[in-house]
């Protein structure tokens, strides 16, 4: 018959896909009860309409059910006081520094482009995925309010949770913390706010989603260098730019002025990223570069900087983004080029911009 302490540990790993810490740890698990091969307990949700109940409560019973002994589970999802759930918001347990304060550890990387439909979506999707499975705690806002695709490539649907006045990221089977204004509209509805407001959508998700504490956080912003990039500049003064391009010749004037752009608000160019490098063959292996060759260079060269990748056209790229699924978590594409050239970049990115340890 299993202890008490075997039942917790049992539990360790099982994390709330929300707040992504374990339940153990945040006092979820309460009332053990071992009563021969049978284990009881309550499980006290933040809040008690928790749209991932069921998913929870699977978890703790599959893990339970595991324990050598062990052959009935009986789990009660019951849910945390008023008072407990404001004492671990406001408590440091979930967050250690506030993300905007001068103190906090997190890197913030923007992804940007001088045109639209370069990839910059895929590159930030996929990138934040690679970092995550590096071991990093990673965060993706979709600031392309208009036109958001990040929930469509990680599969993520539905309306976020809102708690003690934050809004909790989108859960996802990736352990990514993301949000998109995908999350807000009915029906992929078009957004059709105009400036000022968009900014604001920026600074929302900066300010009022519980991000907790994030190593890196991904900006997968609108093509262009608009209102948003440049909002970005202002909010988040210190952040990183990834610049995403293809092969083909650069649109005249995107070089300097993300350059100017980036000097101005003391934001760094890491590197340029060429996307759609060649198109190589699922069949024979063999690359093809049907978008021209040498644009990545020429940008990174313009800009002083580094040409950090190049990702091929790759078919399971492509449908992985159509399925909800980052490459790097896709079984059976271990060899695939495109995913070696994302996780070549994730490594060279975390290298760059290097997250102190956390006390
Ligand atoms: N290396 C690649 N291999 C295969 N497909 C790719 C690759 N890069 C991008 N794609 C596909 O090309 C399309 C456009 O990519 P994506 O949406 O990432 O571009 P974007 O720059 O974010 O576009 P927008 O400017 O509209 O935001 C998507 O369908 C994506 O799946
Ligand atoms: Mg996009």
């Amino acid at each position: 018959m299993p202890t008490r302490e075997q039942v917790l540990e049992a539990l360790k790993d099982v994390q709330d896909p929300e707040l992504h810490k374990s339940l153990v740890e945040l006092n979820m698990i309460r009332d053990i009860v071992v009563d021969g091969s049978k284990v009881s307990l309550t499980v006290a949700l933040t809040v008690p309409g928790c749209p991932l109940k069921n998913e929870i409560q699977r978890m703790v019973e599959e893990r339970l059910l595991a324990l050598d002994g062990v052959t009935e589970v009986n789990v009660t999802m019951g849910s945390m006081s008023a008072e407990e759930r404001t004492a671990l918001f406001g408590g440091n347990k979930l967050q250690s520094v506030p993300l905007l304060s001068p103190q906090s550890p997190t890197r913030f990387i923007g992804v940007a482009s001088g045109k639209g439909g370069v990839g910059k979506s895929t590159v930030t999707v996929n990138l934040a995925a690679a970092v995550r499975r590096l071991g990093y705690s990673v965060g993706i806002i979709d600031a392309d309010v208009y036109g958001f695709s990040v929930p469509r490539m990680l599969g993520i649907t539905g309306k976020p949770t809102a708690i003690e006045g934050k809004i909790l990221p989108m859960p996802n089977p990736y352990g990514l913390k993301v949000i998109s204004m995908g999350n807000f509209v009915d029906n992929n509805e078009p957004v059709i706010w105009r400036g000022p407001m968009l900014g604001k959508v920026l600074q929302q998700f900066l300010a009022d989603v519980f991000w907790g504490d994030l190593d890196y956080l991904f900006l997968d912003l609108p093509p262009g260098t608009g209102d948003v990039a440049l909002d970005v500049a202002r909010f988040l003064p210190g952040s990183h730019m990834l610049i995403v391009t293809t092969p083909q010749t650069v649109a005249a004037g995107v070089a300097s002025r993300a350059a100017h752009m980036a000097k101005k608000s003391n934001q760094k160019i890491i590197g340029v990223v060429e996307n759609m490098s060649t198109f190589v063959c699922s069949e024979c292996g063999k690359a093809t570069p049907i978008f021209g060759e040498g644009g990545g260079q020429k940008l990174a060269d313009e800009l002083g900087t580094e040409l950090l990748a190049q990702i091929p056209l790759t078919l399971p790229l492509r449908e992985g983004s159509d399925n909800g699924q980052p490459i790097v978590f896709m079984e059976g594409t271990e060899n695939d080029a495109a995913r070696l050239a994302i996780e070549a970049l994730a490594q060279r990115v975390v290298q760059l911009t290097p997250v102190p340890a956390r006390a």
